[in-house]
């Protein structure tokens, strides 16, 4: 096959990951007969430092003209909340995903064999095993509701953001979690605010239609700061954890913690059509960049989900997750994972070692 694909390199470390990633990708197109074909994209605080805005009018548009998206990360202090939002990085994220309509954003987090050292939480625990996705919903919510800041009489300056969901919103992305449930270990975890927020009870009912529906799948609602608690307490309950814009996105961050690092965790974000969105979950890390030591297994891993999501390739997306397992299994380190004291390597040396093994 040949697969045009659009780069969004981005800030900080993002040109580095994705450098490394791309070399991965011809290594398995070498080993399974496909092609490439690179479109670079701007977005994010490099569009800004060039045209102007994070934003570039027709990005959208070169990005559905491939068949998959792959992100490095945006974002950095440059580019801070005192800018205008169309010189913000996050805003051309949040604009991309709208606009390509990625409403579900897969976000395994898994303990590595190799890692099972760098899980920060109790041996007994570690031992248990780690591998839960979560399934955020990506374009609704309160990041995508109408918000206000107004002058009061007596009260100051006053904000709102305000967070809305409707059932079509809802049945898709819980679609999407119960769909995934039946190729692992078929559980759901539904996770809201039910007790407090009107949204948490729509979300709430739609997904037991749901589970009805999908009565071979095990069901569960938990509360979002039950399930923080849980994610620390005893992370291997979770099979598929299913929740809102918001709450994935906190609740991933910690998720990813415990496998470790937020170095090594990959996401797809994908929609009814192509192209899916590929990224590792860590942001753009401005201290690290350009000094060769970012980690970009992320983004490596990040490529496997391509070729499982968006192409159906199982075979490509198992070759490099098994060529990844075994760097790590060999020992090889970058520094954001290495033991303190142990000599570590670098992102282009970790893209290496990884190319060599497929
Ligand atoms: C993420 C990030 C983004 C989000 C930010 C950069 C807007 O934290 O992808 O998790 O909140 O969605
Ligand atoms: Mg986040």
């Amino acid at each position: 096959m040949n697969y045009k694909i659009a780069l969004i390199k981005g800030d900080g470390i993002g040109p580095e990951v994705v450098n490394e990633a791309v070399g991965v990708m011809e290594a398995v197109g070498k080993k399974f007969g496909h092609t490439f074909e690179f479109v670079d994209v701007l977005l994010g605080g490099c569009a800004t430092d060039a045209v102007g805005k994070s934003y570039p009018d027709g990005t959208a548009e070169k990005c559905k003209a491939c068949d998959a998206v792959l992100l490095g990360a945006v974002g950095g202090p440059k580019w801070g909340s005192d800018k205008p939002a169309e010189q913000r990085p996050e805003t051309a994220l949040l604009a991309i995903r709208k606009d390509l309509g990625l409403y579900a954003n897969l976000r395994p987090a898994a303990l590595r064999p190799a890692m099972a050292d760098a899980c920060p939480l109790k041996k007994e625990t570690a031992e248990k095993g780690i591998d839960l996705m979560m399934v955020r919903e990506l374009t609704g919510g309160i990041y995508f509701g109408k918000r206000d800041k107004y002058q009061t009489e007596d009260r100051g300056l006053e904000a709102t953001d305000l967070m809305a969901y409707s059932e079509k919103e809802i049945e898709r992305i819980g679609r999407r979690a119960f769909e995934l449930a039946r190729l692992r270990r078929k559980k759901v975890s539904s996770v809201d605010k039910a007790n407090v927020l009107e949204t948490s009870r729509l979300w709430r009912s739609v997904m037991h239609r749901l589970a009805e529906e999908y009565s071979d799948v095990q069901y569960e609602d938990v509360l979002v700061d039950n399930c923080a608690m849980q994610l620390v307490r005893d992370p291997g309950q979770f099979d598929v954890v299913v929740t809102e814009n918001m709450f994935g996105d906190i609740l991933s961050d910690e998720a990813s913690m415990v496998t470790g690092s937020i170095g090594l965790l990959p996401s797809a974000s994908i929609g009814d059509t192509a192209p899916g969105l590929y990224e590792p979950i860590h942001g753009s890390a401005p201290d690290i960049a350009g000094q060769d030591k970012a980690n970009p297994i992320a983004t490596i891993l990040s490529v496997a989900m391509m070729f499982r999501y968006s192409f159906q390739r199982a075979e490509e997306a198992n070759a490099i997750e098994a060529a990844v397992d075994a760097v790590l299994a060999e020992g090889w380190r970058t520094p954001d994972i290495a033991e303190p004291g142990v000599k570590s390597i670098g992102t282009k040396e970790m893209g290496r070692l990884i190319r060599e093994h497929i």
